[in-house]
């Protein structure tokens, strides 16, 4: 440390006060100068890392008695008490169990100290017993000088003895003593205590006082607490953000039960009921409730017959008997796809044109590794309109992904049950330089449509994930880890912002 070291206010306060005198304690020190305990404590660190004090810190022991210790110091201790009932001529132990307060304590004491000895009920005092009958045995010396603070004379075995016996406490306090160092004693007489400015007020700089005072000196280097304010769990903030670009692109949202039967996450869907995909292998089935109510029934007849024959959607329909209790049964939604059916069996015709889109979880019984998970989430969107087209349908989805900071999207046929043309939608990875596979699109065939709508309209529909870009976004290797409720990992997670 160099002498021309700048010393903080309340520092110059300790050296001051610290002045001609060999030390202070910590107590003293804080009366010296009027700081609280909190800046004295600070302040006194700060001094000792810059040199000018030292601090000689020792632990000291500290005594209090208990309720129980206490009421011994009154009432006498039991095993007096004993002492005092036997010498007035009360032998049996049953008789001195009616007269001595506490006598089972009593006895085990006076006997353990070879007080008495007992012979077929008799209790008898024995020559230790007669002498500590009339002088102070080491507890009550202990309780009477811990009671009026003396604590040079305490005796340590007694005081392990009156501590187990549960009569005093034990505690400790640190003691500091605080030094002027060489170094102090030097700086000492060039100290000017003079005003110090900590933070500009517009009244310092209106009465320019600021000239005639010091200014403080921070340290920026200083290391600082992590402060760590509250904020959305990253994936909330995500899910906000596509639902911004939904909204903003004229779409309302559809928001429709997690658990549903099985009519509106597949049939409805024109998913034949003998699907792979209804399987038990890929759906979760529900065991409470195991079935639910099926909707209108001119609606399901209608789903009914198209399964059946293709009713009049101009189509031949699955050929299989369709069977509804396979329809009523509950199921962890497995897409969100099933918002879209609902959505659209309660749209009437001159509502049209229409656009909807959902975010929400969805469920499916996948083998579980690092970028699969029983659950996962879809946004979902459909545009209601005789005037809607495919070229829309990807301008929609490359706009969506574009603001999801993926601006390259194709678009590869693929097949669902429910539309045609069916298209797999897949973002270009620029660090990875691979495409990823989103999600699924398509314009859903008559077969869906109409018998919830009553007319066949073209409907653009899609349904896509993003667990995957939040793992990327946000560096996670491994989908498990998404979900995790790892407080470091969500204060650790960067704010999203959108692209
Ligand atoms: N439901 C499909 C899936 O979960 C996605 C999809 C939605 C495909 C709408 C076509 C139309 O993969």
């Amino acid at each position: 440390m160099s002498e021309n070291i700048t010393l903080h206010d309340y520092e110059k306060r300790i050296l001051k006060a610290l002045e001609g005198k060999k030390s202070l304690s910590f107590a003293k020190l804080q009366e010296e100068t009027g700081l609280s305990k909190d800046s004295l404590e600070k302040a006194s660190l700060w001094a000792k890392v810059k040199g000018v004090i030292s601090i000689d810190e020792q632990i000291e022991e500290f005594f209090e008695l208990t309720e129980e210790g206490k009421e011994y110091i009154k009432e006498g201790l039991p095993e007096k008490n004993l002492l005092k009932a036997i010498d007035l001529g009360n032998k049996s132990i049953s008789e001195l169990k009616n007269i001595v307060k506490k006598f089972d304590i009593g006895l085990v004491w006076a006997k353990k100290n070879n007080w008495v000895s007992i012979q077929k009920g008799q209790v008898e005092l024995t020559t230790k017993g007669r002498k500590f009958l009339k002088e102070e045995t080491p507890e009550e010396k202990n309780l009477l000088l811990i009671e009026s603070n003396s604590i040079n004379n305490l005796d340590k075995i007694t005081l392990e003895i009156l501590e187990k016996r549960k009569l005093i406490k034990r505690y400790f306090e640190k003691k500091r003593e605080v030094y002027l160092t060489p170094l102090g004693k030097k700086l000492l007489p060039k100290l000017v205590i003079k005003e110090e400015i900590g933070q500009i007020t517009p009244e310092i700089l209106k009465e320019k006082s600021w000239k005639f005072s010091n200014i403080r000196h921070y340290d920026i280097t200083t290391p600082a607490p992590k402060i760590i304010p509250g904020k959305k769990h990253y994936i909330t903030q995500v899910i906000e953000y596509i639902r911004k670009i939904w909204t903003e692109m004229g779409f309302k949202e559809m928001t429709g039960p997690i658990v549903d039967i099985s009519f509106w996450n597949f049939d409805s869907l024109y998913q034949p009921q003998d699907h792979p995909a209804r399987d038990l292998a890929d759906t979760f089935y529900m065991k409470i409730p195991q079935k639910g109510r099926l909707p209108d029934i001119n609606l399901v007849e209608k789903v009914k017959t198209t399964h059946e024959n293709g009713w009049d959607t101009g189509s031949r329909g699955w050929q299989y008997k369709w069977d509804p209790e396979f329809s009523k049964k509950c199921v962890l939604r497995t897409h969100t796809t099933s918002l879209s059916a609902r959505t659209i069996a309660r749209l009437k015709l001159e509502e049209l044109p229409a656009k909807f889109f959902a975010v929400g979880r969805c469920f499916r019984n996948e083998t579980l590794d690092w970028k699969h998970l029983a659950e996962f989430y879809q946004t979902e969107g459909i545009v209601v309109g005789e005037e809607v087209n495919f070229r829309q349908l990807q301008g929609y989805l490359k706009r969506f992904f574009s603001k999801m900071g993926f601006p390259k999207a194709r678009f590869r046929p693929a097949y669902f049950p429910y539309t045609e043309m069916s298209m797999e939608v897949e973002v270009w990875h620029p660090v990875h330089k691979e495409w990823m596979e989103l999600g699924g699109s398509g314009i859903f065939r008559p077969e869906v449509v109409k018998p919830l709508l009553g007319k066949d309209v073209p409907v653009l529909a899609w349904g896509l994930g993003f667990d995957r870009l939040i793992m990327d976004k946000y560096n996670i290797d491994d989908i498990r880890k998404i979900y995790l409720s790892d407080l470091k990992q969500l204060r650790e997670a960067k704010i999203w912002l959108g692209v």
